[in-house]
């Protein structure tokens, strides 16, 4: 019986669980055997694995997270832990592997299936949808739906009060969430990573909404949003990941003390952080990734490794993971729809 390996890598997000299921279910019936890799890439070095069945994904269709763990373990960091990586696919007789991640997650995938020869396809996931190579990524839709509700939550609230409300989101290179939840939750004004803001402005478009006889607004701001006058995001200094990447978080706050002090208008700020990556996907992630994950087992079947799952329009295609490596910025077209609404 040839074996498939699963493994999810990266920042967790809902929809993982669906892949999971879809891939055992699917691997089951054409008569695979299936092996859970735990904690993304570190499973596979340290050889934490568990035989996955059909009663191991009973009832996870609608549950966040992952039954397998995650890490931001990146094994070419040390030379011994591909070399590790290399002697447990041997030991655990593995065939082919499915790699469930984003942009770090696939390319290590990506460098062990080019440059070494593994049987590798993969399923592209991020919350904050700037993969390239496909068109959505399951997760980004649940994240947009708990920030719209923020949202609307936020509004009877600033309302009340005659507040400016600060809400900041997850989007690390990418305002894709921060304009979806804001233009769905009617936000006077969205900053994004890809267009730096003027604290002018953004003081000058609250103050036009007052003039219009608002009494109160809602400014939502992606973490990785940076101001002119810095061009830097704002970062919680310290921990780098193995892949190189330092914690975001401190723009909301910065921003709301600025706009109080330049405006006088009382100001709070809501920082969402993983509630935003948390808890049950939504009908449409859960079909995204069901999808997904049903794909990259046919991906197998047509043995084209080094192609991942990805959405086209309706369709779900094959593409190289290579597409995935780069960055799908925000439609700058979506974005200047929302701006209509500013101010
Ligand atoms: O990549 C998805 C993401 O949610 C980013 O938006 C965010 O910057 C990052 O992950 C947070 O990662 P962690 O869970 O390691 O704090």
């Amino acid at each position: 019986m040839e074996k498939i390996g699963i493994l999810t890598g990266g920042g967790d997000c809902p929809g993982l669980n669906a892949v999971i299921r879809a891939v055992v279910r699917r691997s089951h019936a054409l008569g695979y055997g299936i092996l859970g890799i735990r904690n993304g890439w570190a499973g596979l070095i340290h050889g934490d694995v568990v035989p996955l069945t059909e009663f191991s994904i009973v009832g996870i269709l609608p549950r966040g997270g992952t039954i397998l763990g995650t890490s931001r373990t990146n094994p070419f960091k040390h030379v011994e832990h591909v070399q590790k990586l290399k002697s447990n696919w041997q030991k655990y007789g593995l065939d082919y592997l499915v790699v469930v991640g984003g942009e770090d997650t696939l390319g290590v995938a990506h460098r062990l299936c080019k440059q070494e020869g593994y049987p590798i396809v993969g399923v592209p996931k991020t919350i904050d949808n700037d993969l390239a190579g496909t068109d959505y990524t399951f997760g980004f839709d649940t994240a947009v739906q708990i920030v719209t509700e923020a949202i609307d939550r936020l509004h009877t609230t600033a309302e009340s009060h005659k507040r400016v409300m600060v809400v900041e989101v997850m989007g690390r290179h990418s305002g894709w969430i921060a304009t979806h939840s804001g233009m769905a939750g009617g936000a006077d004004c969205i900053l994004v990573p890809e267009r730096k803001f003027s604290l002018d402005e953004v003081c000058a478009l609250i103050r036009k909404r007052i003039d219009r006889g608002r009494e109160f607004a809602i400014v939502v701001v992606a973490e990785g949003a940076a101001p002119d006058e810095n061009h830097q995001p704002i970062t919680k200094g310290g921990h780098v990941d193995e892949f190189g990447h330092v914690q975001l978080g401190g723009v909301g706050d910065w921003l709301g003390r600025q706009i109080e002090q330049k405006t006088g208008i009382e100001t709070r700020v809501t920082v969402l952080g993983h509630v935003q990556r948390g808890g049950t996907p939504t009908a449409y992630d859960r079909v995204l990734a069901t999808r997904f994950g049903l794909r990259a087992i046919e991906l197998i079947r047509e043995r084209r490794f080094g192609y991942m799952a990805s959405l086209r329009g309706t369709e779900i295609v094959g593409v190289p993971i290579e597409e995935a490596l780069g960055q799908k910025l925000l439609d700058p077209k979506v974005f200047d729809d929302a701006s209509v609404f500013f101010g």
